[in-house]
């Protein structure tokens, strides 16, 4: 059988080589690395796409089970070793050594409880869970049966918890008693209950006792560790087609609800393996911490399946960078001799707000490399980073990519290819990014800004928009006929390193979390008193962006309990990482003839611009931009 290992660039000229065998012979290129995995049947082709169906389907006729490669791969070979090491909330709680002998045999367990819930190859499973082991024990069993996983993150309301089961129509919903978060206790269960009230397609709900709360069952919701005690460890791995979907994850469109991207199982296993070990060259004694939530992707594809795929020790922690104090992370770096740290920009700036002898005090010389990822990190942040985390020898990666990329699509090889502050840098092994102009032609040279867009399929591309095929094909592929579009601006310096500038559409990325402004203005617009709002995003500090939100009222009184309420429905709605910092009234919203908000105008005001809002002659209002400025 094949090694990964020899596919993997272990120096930029090896990078060099392999980047354009992977350009001019994709097949041949992808067909190499998918041959180093479990098949339970070798694909008839290598890749059917279309651009403009859009349909992208890779490995065809290919059969697996993506659980086989994470785990039942590595019994023979090194069953002892942690795959999940687990830290908790409370410093003071034991951590946990979870090795892959014992993962398999949780996973298989948990696989026959969904089974006995008449669970089976294509049904949706909801899983809105704190950061346990038993949520990637939930993820990895439902792999392991062939039913798909739709987690949301344990942060999101009830409302926007009964959305995603609904417009999945999910038959089982996995949830824990509660979940500790710094110091505070969230009662997910009440939360869930509210959530299940609108929802009928919930067959069974199973609680995992995570706060020893007394809570009563209601009908058809059982205890998780009565079924664990029911049912055997062993489980076979459901034969699936490449082309099958392994899960549903929604991510903020910047219109209408969210976005359920749909991922299938042969082309993700293999991406998201090979971007792990070429990204992070993580080598066999390596103890890998990503410390995003399984909720997003970057939990999916570098907590869960990335690193179990190519048999490294992933780190799950429970707790937030805060609690007990400021220094924690640097803590359990120390504690657990932590090589690989992987986390935000939004962490690093509020890290680095806090006296650095909260790091000094730790012992951080396990570290090999860092990361970064969800938003573009500054230059002030990349310096902090590097000068006190990474003691100026650790390369930073800053990774981007996206729910809908499933994988790392630009970003250097750690200490292989070069970083830089502020860049990406280079595209993944497989990846064509290119930059293109207004009109969407391609732009050639390097030193330049633009459009970023995608020209060619890579094997974790999300498939289409769970129930919306059309929305799908509008919104990545409608615009540049020909490319996937992500959504985001890109410039490029004179060595064709990519940067990331931002996004060039209505999502806004405040503290790494994606928010579309239109779901959040519709929430504002539930309350009684408000006529019309606009939310858009500003530069802010720590988070990257924040949210400010322009809203008309019926009578122009915005007094505390108002905010508040405003706020109340925007966190019951969506989750609390929606509030705005700022809700300002305003007489009106800055519009064109056609009644189209120009939130351009909107987002200089909340930049602090005075003064320059570019061409305002579409404007019907143009004297509303001076009495908005008056008030702000
Ligand atoms: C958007 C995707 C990638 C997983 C977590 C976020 C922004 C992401 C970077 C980066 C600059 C970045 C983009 C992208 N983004 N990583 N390294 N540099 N921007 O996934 O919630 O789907 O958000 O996050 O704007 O489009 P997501």
């Amino acid at each position: 059988m094949k090694k990964i290992e020899d596919y993997l660039a272990r120096s930029e000229n090896q990078y060099l080589k392999l980047y354009d065998e992977s350009i001019k012979h994709p097949e041949k290129f992808w067909t190499n690395i998918a041959e180093t995995f479990v098949w339970k049947k070798r694909w008839d082709k290598v890749l059917n796409f279309d651009f403009d169906k859009p349909e992208f389907k890779w490995f065809i006729n290919g059969k697996l089970n993506i659980t086989e490669n994470c785990l039942d791969r590595h019994l023979s070979t090194n069953p002892d070793k942690t795959a999940i090491l687990f830290e908790p909330n409370d410093p003071n709680s034991k951590s946990e050594k979870i090795s892959y002998k014992q993962l398999h045999s949780r996973v298989c367990r948990f696989a026959n409880v969904l089974k006995s819930k008449n669970v089976g190859k294509g049904d949706r499973v909801c899983i809105y869970m704190p950061m346990v082991p038993e949520l990637t024990v939930a993820v990895l069993a439902c792999a392991r049966i062939g039913a798909v996983h739709s987690v949301v993150f344990a942060g999101f309301s009830s409302s926007a918890l009964s959305a995603r089961i609904n417009d999945a129509n999910c038959k089982v919903l996995l949830t824990a008693d509660g979940s500790y978060r710094g110091s505070k206790v969230i009662d997910l269960i009440s939360i869930a209950n509210d959530a299940l009230l609108e929802c009928n397609s919930i067959e069974s709900t199973i609680i995992l006792k995570r706060i020893n709360s007394n809570i009563k069952l209601k009908d058809n919701q059982t205890w998780w560790h009565d079924e664990i005690a029911m049912v055997s460890n062993e489980c076979e791995a459901e034969e699936m087609d490449s082309e099958d979907m392994l899960f549903i994850l929604y991510t903020s469109g910047s219109t209408g609800k969210p976005k359920g991207m749909v991922h299938t199982c042969g082309g993700y296993m293999i991406y998201t393996a090979y971007t792990f070990l070429n990204v992070f060259q993580y080598k066999p004694n390596d103890i890998y911490w990503c410390t995003a939530d399984i909720g997003w992707i970057t939990g999916h594809s570098y907590i869960v399946y990335g690193p179990l795929l190519s048999g490294a020790t992933s780190v799950m922690f429970e707790g937030v960078p805060s609690y007990p104090d400021f220094s924690r992370f640097w803590k359990i770096v120390e504690k657990h001799k932590i090589t690989h740290f992987y986390t935000a920009p939004t962490a690093i700036r509020a890290l680095a707000k806090h006296p650095v002898s909260l790091v000094e005090n730790n012992d951080l010389s396990s570290l090999k490399v860092l990361g970064s990822v969800g938003e573009p990190i500054n230059e002030e942040a990349w310096n902090w980073y590097d000068k006190n985390i990474g003691k100026s020898k650790c390369p930073i990666v800053d990774t981007w990519w996206q729910t809908e990329t499933g994988g790392i699509m630009l970003s250097s090889l750690a200490g292989v290819t070069k970083d830089k502050p502020t860049f990406a840098t280079v595209p993944m092994i497989g990846i064509q990014p290119i930059l293109l102009d207004k009109d969407g032609k391609e732009i050639f040279e390097n030193d330049s800004e633009g459009i970023l867009a995608i020209k060619f399929p890579w094997p974790s591309i999300a498939r289409t928009i769970y129930g919306d095929h059309h929305r799908y094909k509008n919104v990545y592929f409608s615009a540049y006929p020909g490319y996937y579009f992500p959504g985001d601006g890109a410039l490029t310096d004179i060595n064709g390193n990519f940067r990331i500038t931002g996004r060039v559409d209505d999502v806004v990325i405040v503290s790494g979390h994606n928010l579309g402004t239109a779901p959040i203005e519709d929430a504002i617009n539930l309350h009684e008193n408000v006529v019309e709002s606009a939310v858009v995003g500003y530069p802010h500090d720590i988070k990257g962006n924040a949210l400010r939100a322009f809203v008309i009222l019926l009578n122009d009184k915005l007094d505390l309990d108002m905010q508040k309420e405003i706020k109340d429905l925007i966190s019951k709605t969506i989750g609390p990482i929606a509030k705005p910092d700022i809700i300002q009234i305003v007489p009106g919203l800055p519009k064109t003839r056609s009644g189209k908000i120009m939130r351009r105008i909107l987002r200089k005001i909340a930049s602090g611009e005075k003064e320059n809002f570019g061409d305002i002659s579409t404007l019907l209002n143009p004297e509303i931009v001076d009495q908005i400025l008056l008030n702000s």
